[in-house]
């Protein structure tokens, strides 16, 4: 089957692989208008902390050529909203500030462009940065590898592969799908309630590529692990803080916790740019909230009382001390996160990832 990109842009539009419908459905939104891009990132249509970052980038370039303004002043203060309203979509997964940001700098640097001349500099950045994406992703697949063991039962949570970053490998999955090319490993992929990502989106991947997995549901990974069944776990992150405290989608502190007990590896995989070095630990990451039906039942189906009170926190945070490493494009850090991965976001350049 052929599947259209995650994301692209084209003939002055964002083409959005519509994640909702998936698998049973594959569907392309058209978004003319940033806000139609904001709309497919609150409801999922795309998400995954790197792909919101891609999304990010080419909602902000969308939202500038809609821009009409007097002046180039009067032009950057609307952007400011534009890109205020791409923030203020989701708040855990940092890829989409950072990358919204980034957008916001190249609109002023050099500052005094035409506006014409700033649409195209804010094209031009959210293709750099969905390149740049691309190879980031690639290293850190690479980088991560070796961790595992010939015929290995990998846990896996929630979804990690091209449709959560918008890059050809993944993060985590792109770490088990080249641990696989190189000896063959298998994956345990856990449903992850309540939005289904694992097992909606993640098997559907892993069929793709032909790598073996079996489908659970998120309670049995410790009675698994207990029964010699998991040999190690690795899973993404949406934000992790300097000291490698983790937040992820919901369950995973669970997974985490489970693989201590049994004395197992537990891996977390993310690019550099899902470090908020600006947060020393993970008590200030902000958790989604999100809406009590998505607990109560899925598209069509309701399995609870229409009025039954539901929580729905959409990420955890994993304390550090339960990773037994990080993987990103700069390599594998290992503890104290605190200083591994401060010097390798200090020690080396873009540059280096591209020669990796
Ligand atoms: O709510 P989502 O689907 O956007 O959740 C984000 C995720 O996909 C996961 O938490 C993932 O494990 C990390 S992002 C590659």
């Amino acid at each position: 089957m052929s599947v259209p990109p995650v994301i692209e842009w084209r003939a002055g539009a964002v083409r959005i692989l519509d994640q909702r419908r998936l698998p049973d459905a594959v569907e392309v939104l058209h978004c003319t208008e940033a806000a139609q891009v904001n709309e497919a990132i609150r409801t999922l249509a795309i998400r995954g902390a790197p792909a919101l970052g891609v999304a990010a980038a080419y909602a902000a370039a969308l939202g500038a050529r809609r821009i009409q303004a007097p002046d180039g002043p009067a032009f950057l203060a609307r952007l400011d909203r534009v890109i205020d309203d791409i923030i203020a979509t989701r708040p855990t997964a940092v890829n989409l500030a950072w990358a919204a940001e980034r957008m916001r700098s190249a609109a002023r640097t050099p500052a005094g462009a035409p506006a014409s001349e700033v649409r195209a500099r804010l094209l031009a950045e959210a293709h750099a940065l969905a390149a740049d994406n691309e190879l980031r992703h690639r290293a850190l697949a690479a980088a991560g590898a070796a961790l595992f063991a010939p015929g290995q039962r990998v846990l896996h949570h929630c979804n990690t592969g091209p449709l959560a970053t918008a890059a050809s490998l993944g993060s985590a999955l792109g770490v088990l799908q080249a641990a696989h090319q190189r000896h063959g490993i298998e994956v345990v992929v856990s449903e992850t309630r309540p939005l289904l990502q694992g097992a909606r989106l993640t098997t559907w991947e892993l069929a793709q590529r032909e790598i073996p997995f079996t489908l659970i549901t998120d309670g049995m990974s410790a009675s698994l692990m207990r029964r010699g069944r998991i040999d190690a776990a690795i899973v993404g992150a949406d934000r992790i803080a300097a000291n490698g405290d983790a937040a992820n989608k919901i369950g995973t502190y669970g997974h985490a916790l489970a693989a201590r007990a049994h004395g197992l590896p537990f891996y977390v995989a993310a690019p550099m740019s899902t470090i908020d070095f600006a947060l020393p630990d993970g008590d200030a990451i902000p958790i989604e909230e999100r809406a009590p039906q998505e607990v109560r039942g899925y598209a069509a189906w309701r399995w609870a009382p229409p009025d039954a009170p539901a929580a729905n926190p959409a990420f955890d945070v994993t304390p550090h001390d339960l990773v037994t490493a990080i993987v990103t494009e700069r390599g594998v850090h290992r503890p104290p996160f605190v200083d591994t991965l401060r010097r390798q976001d200090a020690a080396a350049a873009p540059a280096d990832v591209r020669a990796a």
